[in-house]
């Protein structure tokens, strides 16, 4: 691992040159690679297939702001209800969400009961616009500054099965809430489990102005979970892999660089290696 105190020297560093137009993640080592955090005021996508923690980091984003950078936060749910989300992350993660809802630190939407989206009987799509509306009401009341959508596809799936549309109500959306400039956002994208895709509709990672992938990595018989760092418009960084793991009360937390975590596993083998041909040796001597 390299959180060694130069590390940790220069993350104090950057945060107090940078802090201003950055919106701080609460994934350590992501905040100091981007000098500070997200881009104030801009919409970022955090895409993955099922299970790889898009949830997590949209709250763990709040609650980061919500807990120590004064922050409110919002976060919107369309599929699943936000009561199952805070009892899921306050059983695995210990993370009590309800109390930061109560000092109305963090406001839970459960955008169903304005459109009723999935009302059995018919599907209503709801306007972008519309959307957007609802979403500036909370702002203005809850002097929001911190927007997570989990995820955005729900708001977009209806009986349109035409990509070019879902694609143009895409675009209206996140025209829409760019209007909220002083809000930064993350919209998390699904990706279909064992499709090689950064976003759903092919036209999310266009429009945000950075793109996170997290995923599932196996290499010699090890499998870990890599946050890809994609795209950072405007922020001096490469796009780059990171292994990170979930931990209770730390939520997403970054172990290392990839090509750093690949050589920790290559020395392990060749560890485990020697071990075995020391182990085998009184076998293997040739008899005197
Ligand atoms: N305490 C914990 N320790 C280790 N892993 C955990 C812990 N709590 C949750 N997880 C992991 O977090 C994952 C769920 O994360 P999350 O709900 O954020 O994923 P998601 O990408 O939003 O999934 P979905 O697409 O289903 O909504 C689970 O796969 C689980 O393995
Ligand atoms: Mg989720």
């Amino acid at each position: 691992m390299s959180h060694d105190g130069q590390v940790a020297y220069e993350y104090e560093y950057s945060y107090s040159q940078l802090y201003d137009n950055r919106a701080p993640t609460g994934v350590w080592y992501l905040d100091q690679l981007l000098q500070g955090g997200l881009r104030r005021g801009e919409i970022y996508l955090v895409a993955g297939e099922a299970g790889q923690g898009k949830t997590i980091f949209g709250l763990q984003f709040l609650k980061t702001g919500a807990e120590l950078y004064g922050e409110s936060g919002l976060y919107i749910t369309i599929d699943e209800p936000s009561d199952d989300v805070k009892r899921g992350v306050k059983e695995s993660l210990g993370w009590d969400l309800d109390a930061f809802e109560s000092q109305s630190k963090v406001i839970f939407v459960d955008l169903r009961t304005h459109f009723k989206i999935y009302a059995r009987e018919e599907k209503v799509v709801a306007d972008p616009r519309d959307i957007s509306k609802i979403i500036i009401e909370y702002v203005k009341k809850y002097g929001i500054k911190r927007l997570v959508i989990d995820p955005i596809a729900p708001l977009i799936i209806t009986s349109h099965s035409d990509v070019l549309w879902v694609r143009e109500y895409m675009r209206e959306l996140v025209f829409q809430l760019r209007k909220l400039k002083d809000v930064t956002t993350v919209l998390t994208s699904e990706i279909p489990t064992g499709e090689n895709k950064i976003s759903r509709f092919g036209v999310e990672e266009y429009l945000a102005s950075g793109v996170i992938k997290l995923e599932l990595m196996e290499y010699r018989g090890f499998v870990f979970r890599v946050m890809f760092v994609r795209k950072m418009r405007w922020i001096p960084v490469r796009p780059q892999k990171l292994v990170f793991e979930i931990y209770p009360q730390y939520g997403i937390y970054v172990l290392d660089r990839l090509e750093n975590f690949i050589k920790q596993i290559d020395a392990w083998y060749a560890g485990q290696q020697t071990q075995w041909e020391q182990a085998a040796a009184p076998y293997g001597a040739p008899a005197e």
